[in-house]
């Protein structure tokens, strides 16, 4: 069993005790995969690999608990329409699922790896993966079989839209997805989702839909509220979902559903950036006392980021969270969402999950906004 000391590290972000926190002048020991010590420099014990952090930040590594990164094709025209004024629609979903569905399993296969590889490099060492794209039983299946190639935390959402073979048999699609799409998915996946929205899915659907996966033995999270009010944030809570992501327009009982629930809110401010939405009131949410995570949201149509350093940045500059509720909502935060305890902190017993900044604190990820500031990756351990 070797062990590895970080030493010299100018700010350490542990997020012990359940928020942001941090040491300044701390040493860490990687032992076995896991974080077997943290405390002050001076008082490091012995290892057999020593790496000086020459007074730079050490930080968990993030956790992305949204994101759609099994899909073909792309969608820069829509963006580039929208930015010359054109609204932001959820049908552009099937211009992404025609795309997907014409491409063999290579083609997916080869786009996951190349934006899983954009994710580690910048700092992400936990994603979620969700399918969605496929929206038959066979693409919905093999979309989370590639998932499952590269994360655990695979998420079934044949409730992204309404399939257009189905369009109008908005029920014989519901029966689908609880039925035999389900069972094809179920074995792959960890998570069931459903995008409750007006033009997705409605309130007794999305319920009957996660109840479904539940029974299959799937957790249920839930995209909500994200193109206008609804009912999602509430649906989620009745059926106990682990979080309620998107999240921008809440009334005062949806902010009460998600702190009594004790559900996390995943903001996803890659999708306001890029849709001219309002971004999310993340103060509100946090004044009410609501567990805040932050995701990118990455997929081809309403965030084509795979940044967290960027959402970080964006919820600091434009949803006034501090920099360190922000840091803690991409690491500990994310953890939570996906109800994962041994990540999103750097504590004896956690996974060694971290990574060094080029930087002497967690800040400059919203202070050097665009910088690639990421300069090395440890996962489970392992430098990557
Ligand atoms: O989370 N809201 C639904 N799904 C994605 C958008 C997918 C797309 O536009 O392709 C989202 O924003
Ligand atoms: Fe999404």
């Amino acid at each position: 069993m070797s062990a590895t000391l970080i030493s010299n590290v100018g700010e350490l972000v542990t997020n012990e005790g359940g928020s942001f926190a941090s040491m300044d002048d701390a040493a860490l020991v990687i032992e076995d995969g896991a974080v077997a010590w943290t405390g002050p420099a001076a008082n490091a014990p012995a290892a057999d690999e020593v790496v000086d952090a020459d007074g730079r930040a050490v930080l968990p590594g993030f956790v992305d608990s949204h994101a759609h990164l099994v899909f073909g094709g792309e969608r820069s025209a829509e963006f580039v329409a929208r930015m010359a004024g054109r609204p932001y629609r959820a049908g552009g979903i099937l211009t992404t699922v025609r795309a997907t569905r014409a491409a063999d399993d290579g083609t997916l296969r080869a786009n996951l790896a190349r934006l899983a590889a954009e994710m580690l490099a910048q700092g992400t060492t936990t994603f979620e993966c969700k399918s969605g794209y496929g929206l038959t039983v066979r693409d919905e299946a093999r979309s989370l079989a590639l998932a499952a190639e590269v994360t655990a935390e695979v998420t079934y959402l044949g409730a992204h839209v309404v399939a257009p073979e189905f369009a109008n048999d908005v029920s014989a699609y519901v029966d689908l997805v609880c039925g035999e799409m389900l069972r094809a998915c179920a074995p792959h996946a960890r998570w069931v989702d459903v995008f409750c929205e007006d033009g997705a899915f409605g309130a007794a659907e999305a319920a009957a839909i996660l109840a479904a996966g539940q029974a299959a033995g799937l957790s249920a999270r839930v995209h909500a509220n994200q193109l206008g009010p609804g009912p999602g944030v509430r649906v989620a809570a009745a059926a106990g979902a682990a979080a309620a992501d998107h999240c921008t327009y809440l009334t005062n009982a949806d902010v009460d559903a998600i702190v009594s629930a004790g559900m996390v809110a995943t903001l996803l401010p890659g999708a306001e950036f890029s849709t001219r939405h309002p971004y999310p009131e993340a103060r509100r949410l946090l004044d009410a006392g609501a567990t805040v995570a932050l995701a990118t949201d990455c997929n081809p149509g309403s965030s084509f980021t795979s940044s967290m350093p960027f959402c970080i940045a964006l919820a600091v500059r434009e949803m006034r969270m501090t920099t360190e509720e922000a840091v803690w909502s991409a690491t500990a935060g994310g953890a939570r969402a996906l109800r994962r305890s041994d990540i999103g902190q750097l504590t004896p017993g956690s996974r060694a999950d971290l990574i060094l900044l080029d930087a002497p604190s967690h800040a400059y990820l919203a202070y050097r906004p665009g910088v690639p500031l990421i300069t090395a990756v440890w996962q489970a351990g392992c430098l990557v």
